[in-house]
């Protein structure tokens, strides 16, 4: 291996940098060309590659978001598209490719290895979604979901003090890790996760009972699903179920944004070491993960064709926790 390329594709994730800064540390370390390849896969694409040196990854491991940027590549979906990039990979003479995205980074990276035979592909995990199977965390989660419970902590200052009902909307689109574990550390009295049926009786009786055992306020965390949006339909009818006037707070792209925490630097800093190390090892459609604290790597089409579980454990604490 002597040419190793890295990219970040799909949306960005607090961390994403502190990985890249890993890859080409690590790649350094072994005498070998990192070259950045911007905009994700419409880069690649397009063969729009920097030279990755110490001085280019200095001073961003605090950074949110990705100093190489990142894209939704709509030809990418195309093999006229892929056909393309794999041309590209031949032209810049790498060996080894980094993709650092999540989901649909990866289903795109197990079609590419199709086409693009002449170079290693290793994912790394990185969705603030955190849906991606074969790792327990990716990249950005701990970041989306600290802002989520700050946001709810503050808005909870005013649903206490007017006696309110919220309903704060996550991200997450069809995953409800975001809206669990925010949910659980806001202290939120119910949830509406996508792996659960939707039911406003349900939601309007739990908080229902809340109020009979004396609170005067509640909040209920709703991941957006597949219709961001979809919180103000439902704070409408369990506000008319009851009778209590509620209001609604989208929190939407403000928890991809950011400083990433401690957790999401140090998670970055591991992925980008062991994609590198995975390369050299001669691995190839693969990502790197971490599952019950071991660094393991998982087949790139098992990622995504897999649905990750939530974690029963968690569902189970929360639902007595809020009472
Ligand atoms: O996948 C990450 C995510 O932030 C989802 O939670 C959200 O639904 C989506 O990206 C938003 O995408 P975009 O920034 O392209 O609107």
């Amino acid at each position: 291996m002597r040419r190793i390329g890295v990219l970040t594709s799909g949306g960005d994730a607090p961390g994403m940098n502190a990985c890249i800064r890993a890859v080409v540390r690590t790649a350094l370390a072994h005498d070998h060309v990192v070259l950045g390849i911007r905009h994700g896969y419409a880069g690649l694409i397009a063969g729009d590659a920097v030279p990755l040196d110490r001085t280019a990854i200095r001073n961003t491991i605090h950074q949110g978001g990705t100093i190489l940027e990142t894209s939704r590549s709509l030809e990418f979906s195309t093999e006229e598209g892929r056909l393309r990039a794999a041309a590209a990979i031949e032209r810049l003479e790498l060996d080894g490719l980094v993709l650092i995205g999540g989901e649909g980074t990866f289903h795109g990276a197990s079609l590419l290895a199709a086409e693009a035979d002449t170079a290693a592909l290793v994912g790394v995990p990185a969705s603030i979604d955190n849906d991606v199977y074969g790792t327990d965390y990716c990249i950005g989660f701990d970041t989306a979901a600290n802002c989520a419970v700050e946001a709810i902590d503050r808005i909870r200052d005013t649903a206490r003090s007017h006696e309110r009902l919220f309903f704060i909307e996550v991200m997450g689109r069809t995953a409800g890790f975001l809206a669990l574990e925010s949910g659980i550390a806001g202290g939120a009295e119910e949830l509406v996760i996508p792996e659960e049926e939707l039911s406003i009786a349900r939601i309007s009786e739990r908080i229902r009972e809340g109020f009979t055992i004396g609170k005067k306020s509640a909040i209920v965390v709703v991941t957006e699903g597949k219709t961001p949006g979809i919180s103000f339909q439902i704070a409408r009818e369990v506000s008319e179920r009851l009778n209590f006037e509620s209001r609604v707070v989208v929190l939407g792209h403000l928890q991809r944004g950011g400083p990433p925490t401690l957790r999401d630097r140090v998670l970055g800093s591991l992925f980008g070491v062991a994609a590198v190390e995975a390369l050299l090892e001669g691995r190839s459609g693969c990502m790197v993960g971490e599952v019950g604290g071991d660094l393991l790597c998982t087949p790139l089409e098992k990622t995504w064709q897999k649905k990750k579980p939530l974690n029963e454990h968690l569902l189970w604490i929360f639902q007595f926790l809020s009472e």
